[in-house]
């Protein structure tokens, strides 16, 4: 991760690289040798960020443009170096209002404090994004070019009206971030994940590759993780529901969560991982590290993307394969997207019970089918009898999220998959939401109910020493 002096030294370079990009060329053309500019017309305080029609005149930028480039030049480099973010922080509003008072900019007193929270989080921060950061209702950040910043918020995506200077401009944040975890993005490597301090995942994709410009999705998560308490609260499960999950994964149940994209997935792996006892040895392999496990005895592994030269891959199966040999006692896997899916059933079914992961699909039965396509996709051919034997006698529950179009998460099935009929995987439902109707305001009617099915687990369940509650499995609805 780069020092405060490295992140100045960064915007003060002129651009490493042009972006290849008919359509970001006529941004690039509006401004072409300027220095970025910070165009956001909310309130630098996290509270907005939704559309507004209001937004500070030209003269605004121009001043603050001058500003910044005189800014850059007072900073002594040396001096800072020593400095903790907070020193810089002050530093620089002194310096921001001796140069303001230098010049006689004209800044009345709302636009004076707006430019030194703007130069300020240009300067520290990622500039036009750190309003949105800082807000704790937001869940998703997406940058679809300089002028589209798009938000999720309480589930529904809005856009906003902040803005970058040009293509430029986010290239220079999207490398900041980027290279604070040691990774690069340009032409030759259009493409890169990462992570912000604060656990966020960042995917970038930039031109020649995304063609409106360079794009960035940052998914935030809760400051403080959601708690099964919270997704109670949230009626995305029901506390029966959520006692049945806790319970698997204390008696070591493999278990897959299966949902589209946003739907939970991730977050609700990060709960039930939670209810790992902490005596046991848990390895988790992400692609991104997102989960925030509690306990102390975890091993956190990500996989690597190539170097410059397409060389040093590691992969998620290599990985798994290396975890094997960790004495591990669960294996946590981010996802199953790929080859790894074999090492990962191989693993539920010799000795590491209990494992988890999550897996992109939009119903059980998806699930299982997608399975069987990843094995195949990973140039493993196996009858597929055989294919179907291995995951029935490895996976033992599937949990499927699913996102309403209110924006509300949902456990919309529990199955236990309970053997095979002929070739097919047989599984029986225990738990299921059903969609009855929509209230006026738009958000989704539904009831959550048991199916009366009494999970085959229950008798492990009871061995391991733990009391089901009574009636828990009876078909009565709960909302
Ligand atoms: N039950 C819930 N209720 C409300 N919001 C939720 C719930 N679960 C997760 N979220 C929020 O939804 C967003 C997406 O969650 P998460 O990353 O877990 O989804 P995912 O299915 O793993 O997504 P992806 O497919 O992109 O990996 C996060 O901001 C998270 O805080
Ligand atoms: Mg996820």
């Amino acid at each position: 991760m780069g020092t405060i002096k490295d992140q100045i030294t960064r915007w003060n370079l002129t651009p490493r690289r042009q972006i290849a990009s008919s359509a970001s060329s006529p941004a690039t053309a509006e401004t072409p040798a300027q220095p970025y500019v910070c165009e956001h017309s909310v309130s630098p305080t996290p509270t907005s960020g939704t559309k507004t029609a209001a937004s500070p005149g030209s003269d605004y930028y121009t001043t603050k443009m001058k500003l910044h480039q005189k800014l850059l030049t007072r900073i002594d480099l040396n001096a800072i170096e020593s400095m903790s973010s907070e020193q810089l922080r002050n530093q620089l509003g002194i310096m921001l209002v001796s140069l303001i008072e230098e010049d006689a900019l004209p800044l009345n007193h709302e636009e004076r404090a707006r430019v030194i929270a703007d130069l300020k989080n240009e300067i520290m921060g990622l500039g036009p994004l750190e309003p949105l950061l800082a807000d704790p209702v937001i869940s998703e950040i997406m940058v679809n070019g300089y002028k589209n910043v798009y938000v999720e918020k309480k589930g529904c995506i809005q856009l906003t009206d902040i803005r970058f200077n040009n293509d430029e401009h986010l290239m220079k944040i999207i490398d900041k971030i980027v290279s604070r975890v040691g990774r690069r993005i340009d032409e030759s490597c259009p493409m890169a994940d990462a992570r912000l301090p604060d656990g966020s995942r960042v995917n970038a994709i930039i031109p020649p590759l995304a063609l409106d410009g360079p794009t960035l999705t940052i998914r935030r998560f809760a400051v403080v993780p959601l708690q099964m308490h919270d997704l109670i609260e949230k009626n995305t499960l029901t506390s029966a529901m959520a006692e049945l999950l806790s319970l698997l994964v204390k008696v070591k149940c493999n278990i897959i969560i299966s949902g589209g994209t946003g739907t939970g997935k991730t977050t609700l792996l990060n709960i039930l991982s939670g209810f790992i006892p902490s005596n046991e040895r848990i390895v988790t392999i992400e692609d991104t590290a997102e989960l925030q496990l509690q306990q102390d005895h975890v091993i956190r592994l990500e996989t690597r993307p190539t170097n410059i030269e397409g060389k040093g891959e590691i992969t998620m199966r290599a990985l798994v394969k290396n975890a094997l040999r960790m004495r591990p006692d669960r294996i946590v896997l981010g996802e199953v997207r790929s080859a790894e899916v074999i090492d990962m059933l191989q693993a539920m079914n010799t000795g590491h019970d209990g494992s988890l992961t999550t897996i992109h699909a939009n119903t059980p039965r998806d699930a299982m089918s997608r399975l069987e396509n990843l094995v195949g996709l990973g140039g493993i051919s196996m009858p597929s009898k055989a294919l179907r034997q291995l995951i029935t006698s490895s996976v033992n529950f599937i949990v499927q999220v699913t996102r309403l179009n209110d924006g509300s998460r949902k456990i919309t099935s529990i199955q236990e998959i309970i053997g095979m009929e002929g070739e097919v995987i047989t599984t029986q439902e225990i738990y299921s939401y059903k969609r009855t109707g929509t209230n006026p305001d738009g958000s989704v009617q539904g009831i959550f109910s048991a199916t009366g099915v009494r999970p085959k687990v229950s008798d492990k369940i009871r061995a391991y020493g733990f009391c089901l509650s009574d009636g828990m499995f009876d078909p009565v609805v709960n909302d």
